[in-house]
C-alpha cells in the first residue's frame, strides 16, 4: 500500500500563552514578520525556478533514480557488505535512511539485502576493523564526495581500492566498486573513468548536505532495500507545500521563522531536536548537519560580520528523560525543543500483569509499551511548557520512506528560509572549506602554500607561548 498522509507541525507549545511571556512567540511577533516571510518565499521559490538550488527539483527527476534502481537490482543478492566512503552531507543522510528502513543497530530487519558500513571518520579503528571484518568478494564499495578531493573520503578510497585489488584482483575490484561525485569535474571523476567504475551524478547545483535525494543517498539506499521511489514520492508531495506563501500552509516556512524569532529576540540559541524514535535518531544527526553548516554563519549576504547560527544537538526519547531532559528544563533558558514523533508503531508490544499487588509493576500489566512510549513523550512535553520551555512537535505518519521523504524535503526548505531570514548564504560553508584546505597544506598537497604560511606562523606564536 503507498503512504501519502503528511508529516504535522504542531507549534502551540511555542506560544508566550503557553510558556510565559519573553519566553515564547506572540501574535504580534508573527503578524509584524509575515511580510518578510512572503518576500522570502517569492524570493527564494524565483532562485529555485531559475535553476540556481537544484534540491527541490530532485523528486521529479526520473533518470538518477531508475540508474539507482537498474544497479540495486543487479547488485541484490551479490553483496553482503556496502561500503561507504564519505563524510558530512556524503555520508549523513545515507546512515539516517538505513536506520529508518532497516532499524537502528542492533536491531535490524531480519532480512536486509546488504549491511551499510558508513566509514566517514578517519579514525583508524574504523577502517582497520572494517576492513578486517569484510569479505572482499561480497563486499561493494561507494565511494561518495561531490568535490571528488576531499581528504577523508579520498585516504579512504586509497586504502579500501588497494585492499580490495590485493584480495580480489585489479579487474573485479574496478567493478565492486561506485562512484558518486560531480559529473563535470574532479578527482574522483577522473579516476572513476580511467578505472571503469560505475558513476552517479551529484548534479552541480545540489550542495554536499542538500544532496540526499541525489544518488549520494538514493544509491545506498537502495543497495540496502529501501523503497526510494517512496521516499522521492514523500519528498515530491512536501514541495508543493514548502512554496506556499502563507504561514499557515507552510509548515517550513512556519518552523523556520519561529526558530529564527525564538533565536534572535527571545535568545533560544539551541535547538534541541527530541526524537522520540530510535529508528529515526540518526536522522537527527543528519538535520543537525544542515541546519548547522548552513546558517552558523559569520558574514551576512552583504559581507558584515554576524556571527549568526543556533546551535543544534539531538536527544533521543525516552532515553534521555533520563539524562539530557534535567538540563531542558531547569537549565539555561535558552533552548527551544524540537520533537519527533512517530504516529503508527511497527509493534505493539504488550506488557504482561505479572506482580499485579507490587505498586511499580501492577498499573504496568495489560498495558503496551507503546502507551508507556506516548505517556512519557506527553509528560515531557508538558513538564517543559509549564517549566516555561518552549516546544514543537512534528508528527512523522511513520518511521518510514515516504515519512522520511518529506521530513528530509521540509527540513531543506526550512534551512533555506532561515537562512532568509537571518540574510545568510544557506548553501556555502566556508569554515569547513577552511578545515579542509589548512589540512591539505599539513600534509603536503600542491598548492596550498599560504595555507602553509599560516600554519608555520600559528606554531611559530604557539611555541613562543609554550617555551
Ligand atoms: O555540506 C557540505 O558541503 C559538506 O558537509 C560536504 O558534504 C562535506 O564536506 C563532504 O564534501 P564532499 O562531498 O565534497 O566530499
Amino acid at each position: 500500500m503507498k503512504a501519502t498522509k503528511m508529516l504535522r507541525y504542531d507549534w502551540t507549545n511555542l506560544r508566550a500563552d503557553l510558556v510565559g511571556s519573553g519566553q515564547g512567540l506572540t501574535p504580534a511577533d508573527l503578524e509584524a514578520r509575515r511580510p518578510q516571510a512572503r518576500a522570502a518565499v517569492e524570493r527564494f521559490t524565483a532562485r529555485v525556478d531559475r535553476g540556481e538550488f537544484g534540491f527541490a527539483g530532485l523528486p521529479f527527476d526520473k533518470q538518477p533514480l531508475e540508474a539507482v534502481e537498474r544497479y540495486a537490482r543487479a547488485w541484490r543478492g551479490k553483496a553482503r557488505t556496502v561500503f561507504v566512503l564519505g563524510i558530512g552531507g556524503s555520508a549523513l543522510g545515507p546512515f539516517a535512511l538505513d536506520a529508518a528502513v532497516n532499524g537502528p543497530r542492533p536491531f535490524r530487519k531480519k532480512k536486509v539485502p546488504a549491511e551499510l558500513v558508513v566509514l566517514d571518520n578517519v579514525d583508524p579503528l574504523v577502517l582497520g576493523r572494517a576492513l578486517e571484518l569484510a569479505d572482499p568478494r561480497q563486499t561493494l564499495v561507494l565511494v561518495i564526495t561531490k568535490s571528488g578531493s576531499t581528504a577523508e573520503t579520498m585516504s579512504q578510497f586509497l586504502i579500501v581500492y588497494d585492499w580490495l585489488r590485493r584480495k580480489v584482483g585489479a579487474q573485479r575490484a574496478a567493478k565492486q566498486v561506485a562512484a558518486v561525485t560531480d559529473p563535470k569535474k574532479g578527482d574522483l571523476l577522473d579516476i572513476a573513468r580511467q578505472e571503469g567504475f560505475a558513476l552517479f551524478a551529484v548534479p552541480p547545483n545540489v550542495g554536499g548536505r542538500f544532496s540526499v535525494l541525489t544518488p549520494v543517498g538514493l544509491l545506498p539506499a537502495a543497495l540496502v532495500g529501501a523503497n526510494v521511489r517512496q521516499l522521492l514520492a514523500g519528498a515530491g508531495a512536501m514541495v508543493e507545500v514548502c512554496r506556499q506563501p502563507e504561514l499557515e500552509a507552510n509548515p517550513a516556512l512556519a518552523s523556520a521563522l519561529h526558530q529564527y524569532l525564538l533565536d534572535t529576540r527571545y535568545a533560544k540559541h539551541v535547538q534541541a531536536i527530541y526524537c522520540y524514535s530510535n529508528a529515526l535518531y540518526p536522522l537527527a544527526f543528519w538535520y543537525r548537519q544542515l541546519w548547522a553548516e548552513s546558517l552558523g554563519k559569520q558574514k551576512d549576504r552583504n559581507q558584515r560580520d554576524v556571527f549568526v547560527g543556533q546551535t543544534c544537538l539531538e536527544a533521543l526519547g525516552v532515553t534521555d528523560q533520563h539524562s539530557q531532559s534535567q538540563l531542558f528544563m531547569e537549565g539555561p533558558k535558552d533552548k527551544v525543543i524540537t520533537f519527533w514523533e512517530v504516529e503508527r508503531d511497527p509493534y505493539t508490544v504488550r506488557i504482561p500483569k505479572l506482580f499485579p499487588k507490587h505498586d511499580s509493576t501492577g498499573y504496568l500489566g495489560g498495558r503496551t509499551l507503546n502507551e508507556l512510549f506516548r505517556a512519557e513523550k506527553f509528560a515531557t512535553e508538558l513538564a517543559f511548557t509549564e517549566a516555561g520551555r518552549p516546544n514543537s512537535t512534528f508528527v512523522f505518519p511513520a518511521a518510514d520512506e515516504y515519512s522520511i521523504g518529506q521530513m528530509m524535503m521540509l527540513a531543506e526548505w526550512q534551512t533555506a528560509y532561515a537562512g532568509e531570514f537571518y540574510d545568510v548564504n544557506a548553501f556555502d560553508q566556508p569554515g569547513v572549506e577552511l578545515g579542509k584546505r589548512l589540512t591539505y597544506a599539513l600534509l603536503g598537497r600542491k598548492g596550498f602554500d599560504a595555507e602553509r604560511a599560516r600554519i608555520a606562523a600559528y606554531r611559530k606564536q604557539k611555541a613562543a607561548l609554550t617555551r
